[in-house]
């Protein structure tokens, strides 16, 4: 079997798309393994999910202002070290500026709540309902300095429902997501 590309999952909390990523490497022909789970919150409870799972979990500082260049860099030799070749964005909720982009181009893909490019930024569900849409959905797309804006990879439909509010629509395109 050829070699498998060794993926970093960035998280900031439930990591739920962290997990579904852990579990679908398991698959005898998956593509990937998942060799680290890191982000910017050592408190975030998935962290705690992947190191049950046996995936080295690394737990930075959550960066301030003063300390975010370190945090970069930190977060940058650690990538190196474990050799990754793909970053995966799952809920990682932080943007990140393009000098770090730049050395992994290509090569980070993030996991976003609605059809892009409708619907960057937070809040997406609730624009989502106040545009009155009839479909949302899920997409996977290259990171780029632009927010939500890099080259779309794969997308998933989900019909909006009567009555759906922000948190049932989030429920649903999450497994979606997954
Ligand atoms: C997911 O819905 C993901 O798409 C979203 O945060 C949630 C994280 O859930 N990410 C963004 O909105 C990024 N802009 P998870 O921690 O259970 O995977």
């Amino acid at each position: 079997m050829p070699e498998r590309s060794r993926v970093a999952v960035l998280i900031s909390g439930r990591g739920s798309n962290m997990a579904a990523l852990i579990y679908a490497s398991r698959a005898d022909d998956c593509p990937y393994e998942v060799r680290l789970v890191t982000g910017d919150n050592p408190d975030a409870p998935g962290l705690g999910l992947a190191k049950a799972e046996g995936v080295p979990v690394v737990r930075l500082a959550t960066p301030t202002p003063k300390t975010k260049d370190h945090y970069l860099r930190d977060l940058h030799v650690l990538l190196e070290k474990e050799a990754i070749d793909l970053i995966t964005l799952a809920g990682f909720m932080r943007i990140i500026p393009e000098d770090f982009l730049s050395r992994w181009e290509g090569r980070i893909v993030n996991i976003h709540p609605s059809l892009l490019p409708k619907h960057k930024g937070l809040r997406t569900h609730e624009a989502c309902l106040a545009a009155d849409e009839k479909v949302s959905g899920a997409t996977v797309h290259l990171v780029t300095p632009e927010l939500d804006s890099g080259d779309i990879l794969a997308q998933v439909e989900v019909a909006v429902l009567p009555g759906d509010t922000a948190e049932t629509l989030a429920e649903r395109v999450l497994i979606a997501e997954h």
